[in-house]
């Protein structure tokens, strides 16, 4: 209650007091803001003309600090309207009587309540829809991993593939403690990491003998392609996206398909590479056999600093130490999960 007038002042506090509410009084604009400062309060009644620092200049002060704050003007008909199109929730015209004072209390407070309630009730909607539309996108990288099964499985050469290099890579990722949100970013991207295959003619997939250049060319198009299909879904995952398109660069810079080097491979896809190029190497192509477990451990030395991150493969060969056991059957596919974004952050 604000007013420089302690009678006035007093004859509002009481009748409000006695309707139950609890109410703190200032005796100028400057003495309400520093009690506002202090704790804030759900309803501000001020009078307009007061010396210092006046209602209106005190209503705009309020409202901007803390505009959930419902404030009525205790004002001449002409001036009320004033603060009505500065924000005021309500006015009390003067000379007042109280019965009207104790109505629009009750009016201002209920007022206040609906617009936070609706609020409220409109932020959890956006969440709620924002969580669905999260939930479709995972569901729809599910079936385009379902797809991604389904076409290795027709193919003896690449059987399990997806799921072997996606556990070699978390086996690394463990290896190192990455975070669980890196972690599942890995897990997403290696499942999903050959899904450009798709676009990739059958007849050049599976031919047995050496690839000319143009074939050569033509299978490495499908990082490309792959990033292509999932960016859409992978929006809120960047760096699995990042996986699937650069999955065949080498730290030499002499990869596919950017020619990135060093340190602009994301180390994300630097744990996939190794991963993928472990069992590429170990699992039989139309055109050579398998390499042996030893020989494909050996690659992956040598070429430590040229083709792989020497720190991934360091933590390859100490998740896996009896890579005798190696190829790891597939296991059961894991569910996918995109890693949340906050609300804020998906507006854009
Ligand atoms: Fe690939």
């Amino acid at each position: 209650m604000v007013d420089d007038e302690p009678r006035l002042r007093r004859v509002l506090v009481r009748l409000l007091e006695g309707e139950g509410f609890t109410c703190s009084e200032a005796g100028s604009g400057t003495e309400a803001l520093e009690m506002m400062h202090h704790e804030p309060v759900p309803l501000v009644i001020s009078d307009l003309r007061m010396p210092q620092m006046d209602g209106v200049t005190l209503l705009r002060e309020i409202l901007a600090r803390w505009p959930d704050t419902a404030v009525t003007a205790v004002a001449e008909v002409e001036s009320a309207v004033a603060c009505l199109q500065l924000g005021a929730l309500d006015y009390v015209a003067k000379p007042f009587h109280l019965d009207e004072v104790r109505a629009r209390v009750m009016q201002a407070l209920d007022k206040r309540r609906l617009i936070l309630e609706n609020r409220m009730y409109q932020h959890q909607l956006e969440e709620r829809v924002q969580e669905q539309a999260h939930r479709i996108e995972e569901l729809s990288l599910e079936r385009l991993q379902a797809l991604v099964h389904f076409l290795e499985e027709k193919d003896p050469y690449t059987r399990g593939h997806s799921v072997r290099v996606a556990n070699y890579s978390l086996g690394i990722a463990r290896q190192l403690q990455l975070d669980q949100e890196v972690i599942d970013l890995i897990a997403l991207g290696a499942e999903l990491h050959d899904i450009g295959k798709i676009g990739v003619s059958e007849a050049v997939l599976h031919k047995a003998g050496k690839l000319s250049d143009t074939e050569y060319r033509h299978i490495m198009e499908h990082p490309v392609i792959g990033a292509r299909i999932l960016e859409p879904l992978m929006r809120d995952a960047p760096g699995a996206l990042a996986i699937v398109r650069s999955h065949h660069e080498r730290l030499d810079g002499k990869g596919f398909p950017d020619g990135l080097r060093g340190d602009a491979i994301p180390f994300e896809v630097r744990v996939v590479t190794v991963a993928d190029s472990f069992d590429a190497m170990t699992s039989v192509r139309p055109y050579r056999p398998a390499l042996s477990v030893q020989r494909a451990t050996q690659e992956l030395e040598d070429m430590q600093g040229v083709q792989f991150d020497p720190r991934a493969v360091a933590a390859f060969l100490a998740a896996f130490p009896d890579r005798a056991a190696l190829p790891v059957t597939a296991p059961e596919a894991r569910p996918l999960h995109l890693p949340a974004r906050p609300v804020e952050a998906r507006r854009t």
